[in-house]
């Protein structure tokens, strides 16, 4: 039985960075409540040629190199995104149009912050179809055309960036071993967006409340900590390995607060996470495809050690996966 395989990753920031120091000046806040909340003290802001799709390809294009492949080889390329810069088509055809991938079909996903760990799961039943397919799978937001830049709620937490990785069959024991998958819709209004999105910039309407990211925070917080241990936990019993085998958790990176009670509840070091939040922020759906990277690229991941992901997100929706890489 084949199993899926991390064979390239690549990721992609805006160059523009902006400061806790610079949030002081636009909203009623300070570098250190935003430091000691959230862990955050800079986060990549898209310029102009910083699009979704371009973020996207971006990292795409560092993870083809990667994996020693053309984008001709791919047969599906999969965009995990909340923000793409147009409604119609998907941000994985913009994707596939700037890459020349003219044999991918492709498509979007959108489950939030766990859009990435969705992503890969949707992946690892085509290639467990077919072990052949060679599948680009992108995580990328641009939330900074997304939120209310006088809510200082929200506007100190998020990010822009891309990741992504490419992904393919092997009859080698490695790979991804397990998979677990969440989501509980009831609980939407605690953490959403209404509007759709537009490149068209006359139609976000300044005031216009509707078009923001509302999160009633404090509720999200704890529904975070208890939905990421349980779906650690489950992916690890599961498969038998315990907490101790694993050798790096990548989480999405939300709120180092949140990481450190996960910690906690699960009994492990702090060394034991990779953490980027205070660079990025919160990316969403980009978070763990950039954090992976990085730590692929630091080799902080060694062939056949085992690497826990886990997320959580609007819907709300969460996860856990388990690879050995
Ligand atoms: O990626 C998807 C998942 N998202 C998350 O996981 C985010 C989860 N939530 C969080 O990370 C935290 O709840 C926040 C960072 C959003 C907020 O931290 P908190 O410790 O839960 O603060 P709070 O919302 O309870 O607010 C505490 C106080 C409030 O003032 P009062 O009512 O106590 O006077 C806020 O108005 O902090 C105030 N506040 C701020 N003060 C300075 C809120 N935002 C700011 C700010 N600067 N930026």
């Amino acid at each position: 039985m084949s199993s899926m395989v991390v064979i390239g990753t690549g990721s992609a920031l805006p160059e523009r960075i902006l400061a806790n120091t610079d949030l002081e000046k636009m909203v009623d806040t300070s570098d250190e409540w935003i430091t000691t909340r959230t862990g955050i003290k800079t986060r990549h802001i898209a310029s102009k040629g910083d699009e979704t799709s371009k973020l996207g390809s971006r990292a795409a294009r560092k993870a083809l190199s990667m994996s020693g492949l053309v984008a001709e080889d791919l047969d599906m390329i999969i965009v995990a995104t909340i923000t793409s810069e147009i409604s119609m088509p998907s941000c994985a055809c913009l994707v596939q149009k700037e890459l020349k991938a003219t044999n991918a079909f492709a498509l979007d996903l959108n489950a939030a912050c766990s859009g990435f760990l969705y992503s890969l799961d949707l992946a690892e039943k085509y290639i467990k179809f077919d072990p052949h397919l060679k599948i680009l799978v992108i995580g990328a937001e641009t939330l900074s055309t997304r939120v209310n830049w006088q809510d200082r709620n929200t506007c100190v937490l998020f990010g822009d960036g891309a990741g992504a990785c490419i992904v393919t069959g092997t009859d080698q024991e490695r790979g991804m071993l397990a998979s677990n998958l969440y989501s509980d819709g009831s609980l939407y209004k605690l953490l959403y967006m209404d509007s759709a999105p537009s490149m068209n910039k006359d139609l976000i309407r300044p005031g216009n409340d509707g078009s923001y990211i509302k999160m009633a925070g404090r509720d999200v917080f704890k529904h975070a900590v208890r939905c990421m241990d349980d779906a650690i936990s489950s992916v690890l019993d599961q498969t038998g390995v315990s907490i101790e085998d694993v050798s790096l958790i990548i989480p999405h990176q939300a709120n180092i607060r949140i990481l450190k009670s996960l910690v906690d509840r699960l009994g492990v070091p702090l060394e034991k996470f990779y953490i980027n939040v205070y660079k990025y922020g919160n990316t969403s759906a980009a978070s763990i495809p950039i954090a992976l990277d990085e730590a692929n690229r630091q080799g902080k991941i060694q062939a056949e050690e085992y690497l826990l992901l886990c997320a959580f997100g609007g819907g709300f929706t969460w996860g856990a996966a388990l690879f050995r890489w």
